[in-house]
């Protein structure tokens, strides 16, 4: 067994979040040892092109790594392909699924989710996959030839990303969607609903308020029932159906947990030394103060930078505090949505038309600021003003309805409103 080294920086999870929070500590100047344990046996890397660019030959799996082999190397961070089994935070350490120990000076836990799989009869079948790492993206992608039918249960992402990537590959694609909309957990209804319409123009089938009731393996190939009684045959199933972060381990060291691990703003843990940063933080919005859990990209980015910089003390002693805005992007086809702030503490809304099909809504509370955008449209049409869209809400805009919805108002102009 290996001594405890109290002057290590440790971190659990070796994802995006965990890989990013490495790197940080040494660009922060942190010239100790680095441990980063993580159950894959790959180097850190990005998910998003997991269900698009890799599945569809866009990119390799090398492509999505966060770092180059070379700089990787040069971070001189030790590397545990292992699990972690204990927290042990009245020693300050840790123990490792080999047996091993290590210590640390500061400790952060970035261990992200693990997808939820389907729960009913025939759901454990081979061919019933799910999607959240790189041998994930291999398996199913090896299965998307033309003419696969391919069944995609979960209208969220993952799913809509998936179908969009099969139909490109000249896959038969059904979706099932057990809500009575698409996207329910993150994305507002209109812009939904216009992806429902691309999708189903793009030939998705697409069924809503559909409960799977159980899969067999037939004749003609994998055949699902819905708690209705249609029965839909396929040779693949993939379930989108979510993920649901690990709380057993924080839990059991006494750790405070909630729909996530409990941070405060600072990303501390409620016990000393612990931090906790990415899909499995719980932390308190920059907009709300109420307590939220964000399982974007963006959040494992931003979240990295500042656990790091606490795990190291901060600067000049004083803990730095997350505050930056929620955002998040999902491409389907040519097309592209965007959700910036939080929508959901609106009391009223504006949309304005967008070049094509395209469309913004802005989010207003009660004083006319902005607290959220959500847009979508033809990615090549509508990124700009997307962006633009996102920097009014992180700038506290204020604007009326009205204006906000006038096409005939520059987006730009609203910049002058800022906080
Ligand atoms: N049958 C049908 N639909 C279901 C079922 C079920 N048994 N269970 C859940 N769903 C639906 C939900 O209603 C929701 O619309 O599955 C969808 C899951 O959507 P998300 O929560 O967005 O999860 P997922 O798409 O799997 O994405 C997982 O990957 O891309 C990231 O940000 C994403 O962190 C998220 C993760």
């Amino acid at each position: 067994m290996q001594t405890p080294d109290s002057t290590s920086m440790v971190i659990v999870g070796a994802g995006h979040c965990g890989g990013r929070a490495a790197q940080a500590l040494r660009t922060a100047g942190w010239l100790g040892p680095i441990h980063l344990v993580g159950d894959e046996p790959h180097a850190p890397y990005e998910r998003p092109p997991l269900s698009k660019d890799l599945l569809t030959g866009g990119k390799q799996a090398a492509e999505c790594a966060l770092h180059s082999a070379d700089d990787w190397a040069s971070l001189h961070i030790t590397r545990h392909v292992a699990q972690v089994t204990a927290l042990h935070p009245a020693s300050r350490s840790i123990t490792l699924s080999g047996g091993q120990t290590l210590g640390y000076q500061s400790l952060l836990l970035a261990t992200g989710g693990k997808v939820r799989t389907l729960s009913i009869p025939g759901g454990d079948l081979p061919e019933v996959l799910t999607l959240r790492n790189l041998m994930d993206a291999a398996t199913l992608g090896s299965r998307l030839v033309p003419g696969h039918r391919l069944l995609v249960v979960g209208g969220g992402f993952i799913g809509l990303e998936v179908a969009a990537s099969a139909r490109k590959l000249g896959c038969e694609v059904t979706l099932v969607e057990g809500a009575p909309r698409l996207m329910g957990r993150a994305v507002p209804e209109p812009v939904a609903e216009r992806a429902l319409a691309l999708h189903r123009a793009q030939g998705v089938r697409v069924l809503l308020g559909a409960s799977p009731h159980s899969i067999a393996r037939t004749a003609e190939g994998l055949c699902m029932a819905l708690a209705d009684g249609t029965q839909i045959v396929a040779d693949t199933v993939l379930a989108g159906i979510g993920i649901v972060p690990d709380l057993a381990l924080p839990g059991a060291a006494g750790l405070a947990v909630g729909r996530g691990i409990c941070v405060n703003a600072q990303l501390q843990t409620s016990l000393p030394g612990i931090f906790a940063a990415g899909d499995v933080a719980e932390f308190p919005s920059v907009l709300s103060g109420q307590l939220v859990r964000q399982e974007t990209w963006h959040n494992a980015e931003t979240q990295a930078a500042i656990a790091a910089q606490n795990m190291l003390g901060g600067i000049d002693g004083n803990l730095v505090a997350y505050t930056a805005f929620p955002w998040f992007w999902s491409d389907q086809y040519h097309y592209q949505l965007q959700v910036a702030g939080e929508p959901a503490l609106a009391t009223h809304s504006a949309t304005r038309a967008l070049d094509g099909d395209g469309l913004l809504i802005f989010y207003l509370d009660a004083s006319d600021t902005l607290v959220g955008a959500c847009g979508w449209g033809e990615t090549s049409r509508v990124a700009k003003d997307l962006k633009l869209a996102r920097t009014l809400v992180e700038k506290g805009v204020t604007a009326s309805a009205e204006a906000l919805a006038d096409p005939a108002t520059k987006l730009k102009a609203f910049l002058s409103n800022a906080r």
